[in-house]
């Protein structure tokens, strides 16, 4: 994600700009930029970095002067940050200024026909594309020339536009990427979110894909991709500028909950082509992925919890041994590497200090690290070997869940592709996960409409001291996940444990009362999780379980059931974890904590 504001109007344009991407930095914060028509030409100004860099660089504006505007706040996909790579970007001459939100699909092929008509890039990115291509069409009709760049666009896109020889117009285009536009006495905005316009109006216009605007310091007018004006009718928003940051969500750890669904698909997608998975910056050959022997994987906190996952759908699906360590453990204890040997180092925020440190070791050795990372330029992305982008966007909640659902992803991509190269997987059975991970989004839509039967149970444990989470194999990783988001934010004590081994002396802790959630969503073990429901149940124990729709028969033992739609076997992780980041989200909001920003903790920890 990334944020674009613009203004044209009666006040001095760049200050109004930077209040505006102040409020969008949520959306993004690796660089920021902004284009201002001077009286004479555009001037940019960009830099990497958060905006108070930009701010510091243009004192609050005052040496961009004009009324006229767009300005950036980024989010890295294509192209690391950098202040090339920072937006707006510009057409050679510096006569169109563009900024985006969003991914252009179609651009290398678009990058290479403008190279072959000389156009010369200075950046990495897609959104440079657009500004040549905007000039490639423009004959001097902005609109038409904005059109034609939209047929032939693929992808999704939120764009500012200005042009030098039409300063008295600010163009605003949508296709999938949020947009709204808005207006007061002294002006008309653009903005990615309400937030950054809250200060100046609350009468805003949501744009629909497709349409453009052209806003004009006192009106605007609304078109389609064909040119056509049409009418909108503008919405008043009754958020709080607090509120309206969240996109109307209480907290961002929900917002980023219910973001988990796009998430999924964002990671998803773009790696099945043709109905197979290609992990292009996998940077691994066939002969390079049958030639590993073994494979460790290292991270922390939640990031571990999906590792742990990762070592029975990898070894399931494409029988490579996985050895998953706690980064601060793995750094200290002399791992033994023999030839053949793999490292995935995890990590959402890739500054991670452990999990830095276990990839530097790693190499040191002389062993290549794939990075799985959601920070696109951090420190694990740019010091891996490889890196394997999760595309979850900014994840601001300290208590990770979408981040961490896009991991699972990207680890399951891993295990098909592995075991399909290897010839363990056959055609049937991967093209049967292929649609059950397609499948997975829709089925994190359906657990999250279920928030409000999870927040009801969770009032009930506002109060708890001890609550244990069970679970066998792929459910004992699942219970990890859920009994750190629930301890996180809620401060209540709890632990997962493998349900197999509770009765070697932990389930002596078991009283009256304690809450133990089951995890069983392995058919397979299924009826050994029962018995160890019955146990905890017979020392007084109160049970929730999380399984499949179907399994009836666990009503038998558990006092509170939560069905998860079926899916296969190694992916249900991705959906038994709804309920339960639902339900320690309800438990903390129930006793009043700091949800998004828990005690004692950091969303990244960079230190030892
Ligand atoms: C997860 O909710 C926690 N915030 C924490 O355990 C986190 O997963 C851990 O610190 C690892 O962070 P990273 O993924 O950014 O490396």
């Amino acid at each position: 994600m990334c944020g674009i504001v613009g203004y044209i109007g009666s006040h001095q344009a760049a200050p109004v700009i930077l209040e505006g991407l102040s409020k969008l930095e949520y959306r993004g914060y690796d660089s920021a930029g902004m284009a201002v028509f001077n009286g004479e030409k555009i001037q940019i100004q960009k830099s990497v970095g958060r905006l108070k860099v930009l701010e510091e660089l243009t004192h609050g504006g005052a040496t961009m002067p004009g009324t006229v505007g767009i300005g950036h706040t980024r989010w890295a996909t294509h192209g690391a940050p950098s202040d090339e790579n920072a937006h707006p970007h510009y057409n050679q001459e510096e006569t169109i200024a563009v900024v985006h939100n969003g991914i252009i699909e179609n651009y290398l092929p678009l990058r290479e026909k403008l190279l072959s008509k000389g156009y010369q890039f200075v950046s990495d990115t897609d959104t440079e594309v657009l500004a040549h291509l905007i000039d490639y069409y423009y004959k001097g009709n902005p609109l038409e020339a904005i059109t034609k760049v939209m047929h032939r666009v693929q992808g999704s896109y939120a764009l500012g536009i200005i042009f030098s020889e039409h300063p008295d117009q600010i163009f605003a285009v949508r296709k999938d990427s949020p947009l709204i536009v808005g207006q007061n006495e002294n002006g008309c905005f653009i903005a990615s979110d309400v937030p950054a316009v809250l200060k100046y109006t609350r009468k805003v216009y949501f744009i629909e894909n497709q349409e453009v605007v052209r806003l004009r310091v006192d009106h605007m007018h609304f078109y389609t991709v064909d040119e056509e004006e049409i009418q909108k009718e503008p919405v008043t928003i009754d958020w709080d500028a607090d509120a309206a940051e969240k996109g109307g969500y209480e907290h961002f750890m929900l917002k980023e909950m219910y973001e988990q669904p796009k998430t999924v698909t964002d990671t998803l997608l773009p790696r099945i082509k043709d109905n197979d998975i290609v992990i292009e910056e996998l940077g691994m050959s066939d002969e390079e992925i049958n030639a590993i022997r073994k494979i460790f994987i290292v991270a922390c906190g939640s990031a571990y919890h999906a590792g742990v996952t990762a070592k029975y759908v990898i070894e399931g699906i494409a029988r490579i041994p996985v050895e998953v360590d706690l980064a601060s453990e793995f750094r200290y204890r002399n791992p033994i590497f023999e030839e053949g040997t793999m490292v995935v180092v995890i990590s959402q925020s890739g500054e991670t200090a452990d999990s830095l440190a276990a990839l530097r070791e790693s190499q040191k050795l002389g062993h290549k690290v794939l990075g799985i990372v959601n920070v696109v330029g951090s420190s694990i992305a740019r010091e891996a070997d490889n890196v394997m982008y999760t595309w979850a966007g900014p994840e601001i909640a300290v208590a990770t869940t979408k981040a961490y659902s896009a991991q699972l992803i990207a680890l399951y991509l891993l295990a098909m592709k592995f075991g399909k190269v290897r010839g363990k997987l056959d055609a049937d059975a991967f093209h049967s996960m292929l649609k059950d991970l397609k499948r997975l989004p829709g089925q994190i839509e359906r657990l999250l409409a279920n928030k409000q039967r999870i927040q009801r149970f969770a009032n009930r444990y506002i109060g708890a001291k001890d609550v244990f989470f069970i679970g066998r194999g792929i459910d004992y990783a699942i219970s990890m996940e859920g009994s750190l988001k629930l301890k996180e934010i809620s401060y209540i004590h709890s632990e997962a444990y493998a349900a197999g081994e509770l009765k070697h002396g932990t389930i002596s802790l078991i009283e009256e009362g304690t809450l133990v959630a089951a995890v069983a969503t392995q058919d397979a073990l299924f009826q050994k999780t029962l018995s160890n429901m019955v146990e905890v149940k017979a020392r007084g124990a109160f049970v929730l379980a999380v399984t499949n729709e179907g399994n009836t028969e666990i009503e038998k033992a558990a006092d509170y059931c939560i069905y998860i739609p079926r899916t296969n076997p190694y992916f249900a992780n991705s959906l038994a974890i709804i309920p339960l980041q639902l339900f320690g989200y309800y438990v903390a909001v129930g006793k009043g904590c700091d949800v998004d920003k828990p005690r004692n903790l950091a969303k990244s920890v960079t230190v030892e």
